[in-house]
């Protein structure tokens, strides 16, 4: 069978929190020898920032543990709900925005919060937007998606198996 899912992670300026998801998820399935069969991309709510680089205390903060970011800022757009098995927002904020933009009733069921997958999230379903912190605040955004994205796997793969 050649079935793909494709899942995508949307923050608001795509420089930071859903670049470094990208990239450590693709680490995640290039590990397990995945990535024919699941599709990673990410994308902000905004144009802010399309086609820049990821920042680059995101990109250090990501080197630090051997992650490579290789995304360039892309804006999510209504039409990628239709492409998309899995739309993860980083917070409520952007939730909030992809829901206004969602085309269709049914595809309620492809959107949710990043950290709804977080097995620590003791209730805060936020990942901070790090822009106009300091470095801990990349740090803290790292712990958070490393643990986060074994989970997204595992959905992801039950996802996978129901298409085959
Ligand atoms: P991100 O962080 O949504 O995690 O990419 C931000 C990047 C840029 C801005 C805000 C948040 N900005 O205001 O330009």
């Amino acid at each position: 069978m050649n079935s793909t899912v494709e899942v995508c992670f949307v923050c608001l300026g795509n420089i930071c929190r859903s670049p470094l998801a990208q990239g450590v998820f693709e680490a995640l399935i290039k590990k397990e020898n995945l990535q024919n069969q699941i599709l990673v991309s990410s994308a902000g709510t905004s144009h802010w920032h399309v086609g820049n680089p990821p920042d680059s205390r995101m990109q250090q903060t990501a080197r630090s543990h051997n992650v490579l970011l290789t995304s360039r800022g892309r804006q999510f757009q209504a039409s990628d709900f239709k492409q998309m098995d899995l739309v993860l927002a980083m917070d409520h904020s952007n939730l909030n925005i992809l829901q206004q933009m969602r085309p269709e009733a049914e595809l309620q069921d492809k959107l949710f919060l990043f950290r709804s997958f977080d097995p620590d999230n003791n209730g805060d379903l936020d990942v901070p937007d790090p822009y106009y912190g300091g470095d801990q605040g990349f740090e803290n955004v790292y712990q958070m998606v490393e643990r986060t994205c074994p989970k997204v796997l595992d959905h992801l793969k039950t996802q996978l198996a129901n298409k085959t």
